[in-house]
Order: C-alpha cells, then sequence, then structure tokens
C-alpha cells in the first residue's frame, strides 16, 4: 500500500518562521513522528512538501519520496501534485503531517475495516469535546455518512456535531484518480478540499479513532503543548513500565526519543532530552538536563547540564559540571565541581574534580588533573589541541597554554602556567621562585608607630 503524507501547508496558525511540521513534539519533529508510523505499515511513502520545502526536507529521512505541491490550494490539490503516485489497483492511504499521534495499530484497524466494507474510501474519525476548528462527519437521520463540512463552511445548527474528520483517509487508488479532478473550489476558504473527494464516493466506511488524542490535529502552539504533556505523561507511564524509577513525574521531563536502561533512577526537576541513551544502574539528578549524549550503565549525573556527550560506564559527573559537544568521557572518570569539559576525551579514571576547563584535550588514563586547572585553549584567534598522557599529575592552578604536550609520567608543580612541552616522566615547574623576608612584617609595623 502507497501512503502519502500532506505536509505542504503553511501553518498560519502557527504564527511562525518556519514550516508547521518540523515544530517538534517531544524532541521528535511532527512530520517524522508520521513517517516512523507511515514506515512501520508500508516502504513505500512520500509526501507533499510545499512551504519551505528544502528546510522540512533536511529533517526527514532520505528513504522518503518527496512531491512538491507548488501553491498551497488545498489538501485535494495537495494529493494531485502527487498523482503519478497513486496506482490505481492498490489502496492508497492518506496522512496528515501535523496529526502526529496517530498509531500503528488505529491504521490497521482503519485498514482492516476498509478491506472489510469493500467501501471506495474509509474515513478516520473521531468524537471529540471540542470539535472547533475540524471538518464534521454529516450524517442522515439514520446515521449513514453524507458528507464532511469544514468548520468555516458549517451552518450553525451543524456546529455541536461532535464527531469529526481526522483527515485520514484509505481510498481506493482508482476511485480517488476519478474523482480528484472534479473537486471544486467553491467554499469559504477557496480550496480544493480532499474532503469533497470523500463526499463524491458512493460507498464510504467511517471507523472512530478510540483514542481521540491520537487524531488531535496541531493547528495553533496551544495544541502543540498540550500534545507535548500528554506524550509526556505516556513516555513516562512506559519508562516506570520498563523498570525504570522516576522519582518525581511532575518534575521530569523525558523526551519519546530517549531510552533509558533498566534500574536508573531518574531523581526531580531533570531533563532529558532528544536522541539520548542512558544504561543500568545509572542515578540521573536531580537538577540536571541532558541532551544528545550516550550515558554508560552504573553512572551518575547530578545537577549538571550533558550537550552532545559520551559517558562510559561507571563515570560521576557533578555535582555543577557542564559537558558540552564532543566531550568523551571514558570508563570510571570523575567530573567534579564547576569543571566544564568541551571538545575532549578524558581516559579511563581520570579525575578532574574542582573548577576546571578542559578543551580540545586528549588525555590518557588515570591521570589526574588539579583544581584550578585551564587549558588555554584560544588565543584571540584560534583553536589550539592540549595533549595529556597517562599517569600525569596536573599540579593546581596549573594552565596549559596549548598547543602543548604532557606526556605519560610526568608531574607539573601548582600555579604553573605551562608553554613549553614536558617529556615523559619530567618535573615541570613554570612558576617565580618563592621569596620569604623574615621578620618583615614586624619590622614594617614598628616603623609605622
Ligand atoms: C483538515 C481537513 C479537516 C480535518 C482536519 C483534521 C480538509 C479540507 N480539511 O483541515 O476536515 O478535520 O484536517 O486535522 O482537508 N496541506 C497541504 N497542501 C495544502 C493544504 C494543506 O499539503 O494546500 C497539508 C498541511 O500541511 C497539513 C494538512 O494538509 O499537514 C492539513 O491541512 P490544514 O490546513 O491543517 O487542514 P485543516 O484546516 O486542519
Ligand atoms: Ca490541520
Amino acid at each position: 500500500m502507497k501512503v502519502l503524507i500532506l505536509a505542504a501547508g503553511l501553518g498560519k496558525r502557527m504564527k511562525s518562521k518556519y514550516p508547521k511540521v518540523i515544530h517538534k513534539l517531544s524532541g521528535k519533529e511532527l512530520i517524522n513522528w508520521v513517517i516512523d508510523t507511515a514506515g512501520k505499515l508500508s516502504n513505500d511513502v512520500a509526501v507533499v512538501l510545499g512551504h519551505k520545502a528544502e528546510v522540512v526536507r533536511e529533517v526527514i529521512p532520505k528513504w522518503v519520496d518527496v512531491f512538491i505541491q507548488e501553491e498551497q490550494l488545498g489538501t485535494a490539490h495537495a494529493v494531485m501534485s502527487a498523482k503519478s503516485f497513486i496506482d490505481p489497483d492498490e489502496d492508497f492511504l492518506v496522512l496528515y503531517g501535523d496529526v502526529p499521534l496517530i498509531s500503528e495499530r488505529t491504521l490497521e484497524d482503519m485498514i482492516e475495516i476498509h478491506k472489510r466494507s469493500g467501501a471506495d474510501v474509509t474515513v478516520l474519525t473521531a468524537f471529540v469535546n471540542d470539535p472547533s476548528g475540524y471538518g464534521r462527519i454529516i450524517r442522515d437521520s439514520s446515521g449513514n455518512f453524507l458528507r464532511i463540512v469544514e468548520d468555516s463552511d458549517l451552518r450553525d445548527d451543524q456546529r455541536p456535531i461532535n464527531e469529526i474528520n481526522s483527515g485520514i483517509y484509505v481510498f481506493k487508488g482508482g476511485k480517488l484518480l476519478e474523482v480528484l479532478p472534479k473537486i471544486k473550489n467553491d467554499n469559504a476558504q477557496g480550496e480544493y478540499y480532499l474532503t469533497d473527494a470523500v463526499s463524491m464516493m458512493e460507498a464510504v466506511s467511517t471507523y472512530a479513532a478510540k483514542d481521540p488524542m491520537e487524531i488531535t490535529g496541531v493547528n495553533t502552539r496551544k495544541h502543540l503543548i498540550i500534545l507535548e504533556s500528554y506524550v509526556r505523561k505516556r513516555v513516562i507511564e512506559d519508562l516506570l513500565n520498563s523498570g525504570v524509577t522516576i522519582i518525581d513525574p511532575d518534575t521530569t521531563y523525558i523526551h519519546s526519543t530517549v531510552k533509558v536502561g533498566r534500574d536508573t533512577v531518574i531523581h526531580p526537576m531533570t531533563f532529558i532530552e532528544g536522541y539520548t541513551t542512558i544504561g543500568e544502574d545509572c542515578e540521573i539528578g536531580p537538577m540536571t538536563r541532558i541532551v544528545d549524549s550516550e550515558i554508560g550503565n552504573g553512572s551518575r549525573v547530578i545537577r549538571s547540564e550533558v550537550y552532545m556527550a559520551f559517558i562510559g560506564e561507571g563515570v560521576s559527573v557533578g555535582p555543577y559540571s557542564r559537558l558540552r559537544e564532543g566531550s568523551v568521557l571514558r570508563e570510571g572518570v570523575r567530573i567534579g565541581n564547576f569543571v566544564e569539559v568541551k571538545k575532549s576525551t578524558l581516559g579511563k579514571k581520570v579525575a578532574a574534580q574542582h573548577l576546571t576547563y578542559i578543551g580540545d584535550a586528549h588525555i590518557g588514563e588515570r591521570t589526574n588533573i588539579g583544581a584550578g586547572t585551564i587549558t588555554c585553549n584560544y588565543d584571540g584567534f584560534k583553536k589550539s589541541p592540549t595533549f595529556i598522557g597517562s599517569d600525569v599529575f596536573i599540579g593546581s592552578d596549573t594552565e596549559l597554554v596549548a598547543p602543548v604536550r604532557v606526556e605519560d609520567d610526568a608531574l607539573i608543580g601548582a600555579g604553573s602556567v605551562i608553554t613549553r612541552d614536558v617529556p615523559k616522566g619530567s618535573l615541570a615547574l613554570g612558576r617565580a621562585r618563592q621569596v620569604v623576608k623574615e621578620g618583615w612584617v614586624y619590622e614594617k609595623r614598628r616603623k609605622k608607630k
């Protein structure tokens, strides 16, 4: 079966510079929710793009076919622009790029009803509390389907009808090709409505979705946040069911794109976002934000920010650490308070426990970075790398002026400014020699009197 996703519209009601379907719901673009679901049903998935098509194309997977609707003249017009994609001998499923939560299960049930009824088209409907904004399903007194009327074309007595059109249909391909050219745009919005294709069919069946959330369309930012909070609860529920402890679901935000292993405990006020994977037996939070990162089994991240970082097993981060893009922390690393790491690899069991900046550095194994160490990686013009070997001891308050290399087993005295390479096993000191003047203070005081 072919699946076509309509996503060319402007999304005017979002009041956005960006196309509506790339707005994210729980870490994933609206259109990718629909594509992922469609991909479970069929290998033959296409999208219709129009408004800022290039921007949308960048976020969708390459295996999806793209049709361009130059002008957005309505949903029927959108399907017309993908006419060559319709197979007259096959069923044809239409999905909307702004109806993200439609499930594989519901679509399968609908397709089943469609096949059994032998109808020309099956419409997915739903009964909702607030039908405003949606097309309504108009039935005769015996309950037979008559037609779909758009919200803006409703008569006042039709407004209370609470069975709505989800915008999702399975057509017989041949029948759809027959009626498409006959659709006119003589309605309130002057658009070619796909709903008219439904009204023109002889045999129409309907299937009502059990959970109205699944067919909720995102037309405004308010719809988006309603879905966001719904998905958020669902994600937390799924994690609890899979063996993850979430101490306070009310203050925990986890995207649908996140994976968390068994027996991990997530403490309050924690945000785990994007394509993040967390292993088993980890302790995350409180007050932590992790974005697009990977964290190995048995690691702890407390009161910290982690962005695009890779953390191995048994690592300890925080409190108050900041890992930025390209931070790689191997097994057993310990990063403490007020330590920032960027584009750097820290080998097994490296410790940097206090007040440190590590940027553009490569550090071997078991090296200890003393309190207040700074890799001076920027000279005002360009970034330079720092290399530190294994089993090195960097004394507190050391400045490593990059580019510079400190080889294995070296020891750097506290307070040093290191501007030249330090060979293997050497002691390096880069500071003024201490001067002591005995009794100087007492002498001074006596003179003052
Ligand atoms: C549409 C349905 C309405 C239904 C509702 C469900 C029509 C005429 N109306 O209304 O019955 O209750 O969805 O959410 O179909 N699009 C294009 N090209 C266009 C116009 C729209 O690709 O020229 C795409 C949009 O990007 C969007 C989808 O089609 O993904 C629906 O368009 P939208 O304008 O949001 O339709 P609604 O007014 O919500
Ligand atoms: Ca819509």
